[in-house]
């Protein structure tokens, strides 16, 4: 995506090095070792409560680390909790629920921010947001308002959002654990469309047959610590740990491809 000659080595494009995170006197995230490359798609599972919304917060720079290193695209990133990291728009993040600006109409939401970070005139935003809106096959809902919408629809008017600040890397959060399966379908497949924009994904998800479509690698999470991690076919296929076979014997698995909707 980047034009910009001085864009990282491919090894500090985003990396984390041995990134702790308490809470107080719990510990989060137990060393973190993780190194992604450009344009990679990288699935993270694992229980509730391993730590895998805390890892994609500590990347968007939403959430701060105690021990440890973390360089997203070639800058390390500040222990301490850092709001603005995202605010370049190369960093974007999408979240389990959706969290779009209820009195602004879709299309308002997804210029918003383009015109006000990146300075985009009202015109080139519109545009911009028009297209990823089409791309996302809800053009036609433009001028409506959030609530108008139904869950997916509303899901992927915020990836269009975060589209229109053209991010090097999106962060997704669970993206479709708050929809019915039908339109959990038709947000995964827009993000499989997302692949051909060659934008960095790092996706938070129980949806194993979207991780066996989507991704080139999939992290295992279990009490903080990477457990597994590897392709999808090996990783579901050939679980190495007792942790990781118990958490796939529990995950329902939808049948991939759509519109295969039973649950096994
Ligand atoms: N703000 C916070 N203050 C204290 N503890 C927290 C805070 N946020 C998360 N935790 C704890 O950190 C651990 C990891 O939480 P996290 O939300 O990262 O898990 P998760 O893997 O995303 O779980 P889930 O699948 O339920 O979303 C949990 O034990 C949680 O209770
Ligand atoms: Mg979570």
């Amino acid at each position: 995506m980047s034009n910009d000659p001085s864009a990282p080595a491919r090894g500090d494009y985003l990396r984390l090095s041995g990134v702790v995170k308490t809470y107080r006197d719990a510990t989060v995230l137990a060393g973190i070792d993780l190194t992604i490359a450009p344009r990679e798609r990288v699935v993270i599972c694992g229980p509730s409560g391993s730590g895998k919304s805390t890892l994609i917060r500590c990347i968007s720079g939403l959430e701060g680390y105690d021990h440890g290193e973390i360089v997203v695209l070639g800058k390390p990133l500040a222990p301490h909790p850092q709001p603005d990291a995202r605010l370049s728009g190369r960093v974007g993040m999408v979240f389990q629920s959706f969290n779009l600006f209820p009195h602004k109409t879709i299309l308002e939401n997804c210029t918003l921010a383009p015109r006000q970070v990146l300075g985009l005139s009202r015109e080139a935003a519109q545009e911009r947001a028009l297209t990823h809106l089409r791309r996302l096959h809800i053009g036609e809902h433009a001028a409506k308002k959030p609530a108008q919408l139904s869950g997916g629809q509303q899901q992927r008017a915020a990836i269009a959002r975060a589209l229109c600040m053209q991010p090097e890397i999106l962060l997704f959060d669970e993206p479709t654990s708050a929809l019915d399966p039908e339109m959990a379908d038709e947000v995964l497949d827009a993000m499989v469309d997302l692949a051909d924009l060659g934008i960095t994904i790092v996706c938070v998800t129980h949806e194993l047959a979207f991780a066996r479509r989507i991704a080139d690698r999939v992290i295992f999470l279990d009490q903080g610590r990477i457990v597994e991690a590897g392709p999808p076919e090996v990783l579901f296929t050939r679980p190495q740990t007792p942790r990781l076979q118990r958490f796939l014997s529990r995950v329902p698995q939808r049948q991939a491809p759509a519109p295969s909707l039973e649950v096994q």
